[in-house]
């Protein structure tokens, strides 16, 4: 393999010094579930929340990444067919794996930038989650990495079925889709579990926000 050459710098400026600036700790929320569980929705609550009380928050989410930094290949193609083969990304697992590996490391930056980041993915596979759980913690320190699993049952996703994904992959139009053909390894000992068929998006960011303070994340 080549070699990289290339030789970490210490910033100038500290994480310690934006952490202060910022009035609180940066860290990752990382929501994981089904497609149409709520992860978004809940993620979107819980950064409006925070935005009004003064935490510098942001949300990464799967669908807008893969707008932008995790492009399809179909999105990629006026750079041509190579390169859009090599950088686009799908569903299939090394592409999730690789979509999962790209977004843990934009959302360890910016919690070492001191922002409190909710990433909202899929993430179905528990190994890439756990990766993503060792960057961010060996950045900061042990609890910067929060995982909630939005737990809904597949039934419930599929009858609520947001972008009508879901009936495009029962009638066999869409392949690899989570939880019909694809696999979803659920957490097993997630930060929060979040019953989101059985509870109202608002309450649920509620929890989220009262974990947040209990850790002392946010005050
Ligand atoms: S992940 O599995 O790689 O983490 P990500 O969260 O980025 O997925 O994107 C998931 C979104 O892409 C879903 O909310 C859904 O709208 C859409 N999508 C399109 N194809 C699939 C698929 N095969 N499996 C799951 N989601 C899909």
């Amino acid at each position: 393999m080549e070699q990289t050459h290339v030789v970490w710098h210490t910033h100038s400026v500290s994480r310690a010094e934006r952490e202060k600036l910022n009035g609180h700790r940066g860290c990752v929320v990382w929501f994981t579930g089904l497609s149409g569980c709520g992860k978004s929705t809940i993620a979107n609550l819980v950064d409006h929340q925070l935005h009004a009380r003064g935490v510098h928050s942001f949300l990464l989410d799967g669908d807008n990444v893969r707008h932008g930094l995790n492009a399809s290949p179909a999105m990629l193609a006026n750079y041509g067919e190579e390169y859009a083969r090599r950088f686009g990304l799908g569903f299939g697992p090394e592409d999730r794996q690789e979509n999962i590996r790209r977004v843990g490391s934009v959302a360890e930056l910016f919690a070492s930038a001191g922002i409190v980041v909710l990433a909202a993915f899929v993430s179905p596979y528990r190994a890439d989650r756990e990766a993503v759980r060792r960057l961010v913690e060996s950045r900061g320190e042990p609890g910067d990495f929060v995982e909630v699993f939005v737990d809904a049952p597949i039934e419930v996703c599929e009858a609520r079925d947001p972008k009508g994904l879901y009936k495009k992959a029962r009638a066999g139009d869409l392949k690899h889709f989570t939880g019909i053909d694809d696999p979803y390894e659920a957490p097993l000992i997630p930060d929060l579990r979040l019953e989101s068929s059985q509870q109202a998006p608002e309450l649920l960011a509620r929890q989220v926000l009262s974990h947040l303070e209990k850790c002392g994340k946010i005050c």
